[in-house]
C-alpha cells in the first residue's frame, strides 16, 4: 500500500490557544494506524518549510483520522491555517506503535503535554482493561480530550505546572506519590507513556526503581521520517537506533539517558 497520499480537509478545529485538532480524509485508503504510530504531515503545497512534520495519529475514525496539535514554530503554525477542503499531502503511518497484544490487565498510562494524543489513542485502543491515566499539562486550558476520555471510561489524575488544574506538581511526582502510599498499585501494572524528554527520564528512573515493565515514545527532530538521514538517532543499550525507524516507542530500560 502506498505510504505517501492525500487528505483533504475535514476540519482544523482551533481547541484552545495554539492547540488543535486536524480531521482528514484520506483521498485514498491508507493502512489503519497503531497507537504511537505517526505521520510526516507538508504543512503546505509550497516548497517552504522543505521538511514534513511528524505528528502522531490521535484517532481513527473508520478510514478519516484526527491529528492533535500544538503551534510550537513555522510549520505547525502554516498547518494551523488550512480550512476545509484544503488538501494535504502525508506520508505514513510510520514507525513502531505501542505493543497491544499484552497479558497485563492493569496498565498504567502517563501523558505530559502534547503527549496526550497517541496516548489518547492508545487508551481508546485498550478500552476494556483497567486503565489508570496520569496526565499533566502546563495549565489547565492545556488539559485535553477529558470528556472523550471519560466516555471509554477513562478518569485521570491531572496535574498542571501552575496548579490552575489538578496538583500543583509534575505527574510523573503525582504518580511517585500514589505508588509510595500504595505499592500494590504498580504490581502486575504495565506502563506506557509519552511526553517531553525530561518527564520520560524521570518516569523510566521510576519505572526501573519499581521494576515497572513498559514502553514510552519518544520525540526527536525528524527530516526524512523514514530510516535514511540518521537525523533522529538515541542511544540505546543495543546501540544508537533510529527513533522515526525502530521508534518512536521503545522499551523503558532500553534507553540511555
Ligand atoms: C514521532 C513524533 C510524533 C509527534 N507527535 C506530535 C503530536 O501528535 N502533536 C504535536 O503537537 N506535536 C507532535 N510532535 C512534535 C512536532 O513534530 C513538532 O512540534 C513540530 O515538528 C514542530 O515543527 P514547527 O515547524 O512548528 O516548529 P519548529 O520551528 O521546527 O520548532 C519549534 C520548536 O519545536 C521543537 N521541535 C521541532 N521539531 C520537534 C520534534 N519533532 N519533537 C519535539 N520538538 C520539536 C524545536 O526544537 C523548537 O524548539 C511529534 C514529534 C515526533 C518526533
Ligand atoms: S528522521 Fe531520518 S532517519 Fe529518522
Amino acid at each position: 500500500m502506498n505510504r505517501l497520499f492525500q487528505a483533504s480537509v475535514i476540519n482544523n478545529e482551533k481547541l484552545v490557544k495554539d492547540h488543535y485538532l486536524l480531521t482528514l480524509h484520506p483521498l485514498e485508503k491508507i493502512k489503519k494506524p497503531k497507537p504511537g504510530n505517526f505521520f510526516m504531515v507538508a504543512v503546505n503545497k509550497g516548497l517552504d518549510p522543505l521538511l514534513r512534520r511528524p505528528i502522531s495519529i490521535h484517532r481513527w475514525l473508520d478510514g478519516d483520522f484526527q491529528l492533535l496539535y500544538r503551534v510550537a514554530g513555522k510549520g505547525t503554525s502554516i498547518l494551523s491555517r488550512n480550512k476545509p477542503g484544503d488538501i494535504l499531502e502525508i506520508l505514513g503511518p510510520l514507525g513502531r506503535g505501542f505493543p497491544l497484544n499484552i497479558k497485563s490487565e492493569n496498565i498504567i498510562l502517563v501523558a505530559g503535554g502534547l503527549g496526550i494524543a497517541p496516548i489518547f489513542a492508545l487508551a481508546e485502543s485498550l478500552a476494556g482493561k483497567n486503565l489508570s491515566l496520569f496526565y499533566g499539562a502546563r495549565t489547565k486550558t492545556e488539559v485535553l480530550c477529558t470528556r472523550e476520555l471519560n466516555t471509554i471510561g477513562v478518569d485521570p489524575v491531572i496535574s498542571t505546572d501552575d496548579g490552575s488544574l489538578g496538583g500543583k506538581d509534575n505527574i510523573v511526582n503525582v504518580l511517585k506519590r500514589h505508588v509510595t502510599r500504595n505499592p500494590s498499585l504498580v504490581t502486575d501494572h504495565v506502563l506506557y507513556a509519552c511526553g517531553p524528554g525530561p518527564m520520560l527520564k524521570a518516569l523510566s528512573m521510576f519505572a526501573i526503581k519499581y521494576k515497572l515493565k513498559g514502553h514510552i515514545a519518544l520525540e526527536q527532530n525528524m527530516a526524512c521520517g523514514l530510516g535514511t538521514c540518521l537525523g533522529c538517532v538515541v542511544k540505546t543499550s543495543k546501540g544508537y537506533k533510529r527513533v522515526c525507524k525502530e521508534g518512536p516507542v521503545f522499551s523503558i530500560e532500553e534507553i540511555v539517558w
